[in-house]
């Protein structure tokens, strides 16, 4: 029997996961988050599943090492939130989904650059309260408009596809180009000088931390548009919020925000929000923000529960894949029979 534990669950990730479970596996679902004060509650686990706000930091790692958890297998593909220095030094492998639905994250790009390009968010609202007046609503035409991809891998490049369906020259960044026709690729700088719209798909790394940020910000068209899918810090939004409004930016649609961890994923709706930069990027009209959804589509969440049950099995039964840092020759150690459940807060 291998014993999982899935931290801050929500419903959604149940489906999928009571699904394809089988009798080999059992699952305990935590609806709190992993990090340094909930660990010791893995103890008994084979594997914790941790999801992308959950915070994998060496406190964190060394309390799941001393509760005999073996495995770390992420259920999403960004890994930026685990401290793999700390998962080396404490031996415990950590597994990820690489690749679940590049379509689902490209298609969220697109649907926010269509809202915010043609302000459909406002629209909405407006018919709502019986307000037809069109003024303020002006877009541009996407056809014939560049579009600048940071990041031509498996996201960024659905995206361009998508681009290119839309009539628009493709610019593109990469240190590793992908060699596809149509995708003319450029430097950072030049990409950005030139594009109608910038949409970011790269990871965040120490190197691509705030490449958008005063300087690059500056660089850009003023009626230009920033999407960002990819995660938060790749901007940094204080200097996102002071190029808005001093109108050196057209607009921006943010799935991902750099301070997200506290706040995306729940209902805070009753309460002041105390992220002064997050509040005042809501109340620009030229500003999109989504909580992080770019993977919520029924493919990606059953793709995402079969590669990590995959994950896990495969790890357990001498057959490790998807680890990241190369740990893949290592032996992989046997699940404990029927452990106890740990208490639940
Ligand atoms: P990928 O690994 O297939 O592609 C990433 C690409 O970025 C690679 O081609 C790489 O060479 C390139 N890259 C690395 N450093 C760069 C730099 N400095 N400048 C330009 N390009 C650079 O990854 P994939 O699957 O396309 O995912 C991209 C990102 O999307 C992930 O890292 C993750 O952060 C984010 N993501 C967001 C989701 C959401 O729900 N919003 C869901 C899944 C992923």
């Amino acid at each position: 029997m291998i014993s999982i534990g899935l931290f801050d669950v929500k419903p959604y990730d149940r489906v999928w996961f009571d699904r394809l479970a089988r009798p080999d596996t059992r699952i305990r679902y935590c609806d709190y988050r992993l990090g340094p004060d909930t660990a010791r509650l893995a103890r008994g686990l084979d594997a914790v599943c941790p999801f992308v706000s959950d915070d994998l930091s060496a406190r964190t790692i060394r309390a799941l090492a001393e509760s005999g958890v073996k495995l770390i297998a992420l259920r999403c593909a960004g890994f930026n939130n685990v401290d793999l220095r700390a998962a080396q030094e404490y031996r415990i492998p950590v597994c990820r989904v690489p690749c679940y639905s590049p379509s689902a994250v490209a298609e969220h790009a697109a649907a926010l650059l269509l809202t915010l390009n043609r302000h459909v968010h406002r629209a909405y609202n407006r018919t709502r309260e019986h307000n037809f007046s069109l003024a303020g609503l002006t877009g541009f035409n996407l056809k014939g408009k560049t579009c600048g991809i940071v990041g031509t891998g498996r996201i960024g490049l659905a995206f361009a596809a998508i681009a290119q369906g839309f009539g628009m020259r493709l610019l593109a960044c990469d240190p590793f180009p992908a060699g596809i026709p149509g995708l003319t690729y450029v430097t950072l700088e030049e990409l950005l000088r030139e594009s109608d719209v910038v949409s970011l798909h790269c990871p965040l790394s120490a190197g691509t931390r705030h490449m958008i940020q005063g300087r690059t910000l500056g660089l850009m068209k003023r009626e230009a548009v920033l999407i960002n899918t990819s995660r938060g810090a790749l901007v940094d939004s204080r200097a996102l919020l002071e190029a808005l409004r001093k109108g050196q930016l057209g607009g921006a649609a943010l799935d991902v925000y750099e301070e997200e961890g506290d706040v995306f994923f729940e209902d805070v709706s009753g309460e002041v929000l105390e992220d002064e930069v997050l509040s005042l990027l809501l109340t620009l009209p030229n500003v999109l923000i989504t909580a992080h959804q770019g993977f919520l589509t029924q493919e990606a969440l059953q793709a995402i529960a079969a590669t990590t049950l995959d994950n896990i099995r495969g790890f357990f039964s001498g057959r490790p894949q998807n680890l990241i840092g190369g740990e893949a020759g290592r032996e992989a150690p046997q699940p404990q029979a029927a452990p106890a459940p740990a208490p639940v807060p």
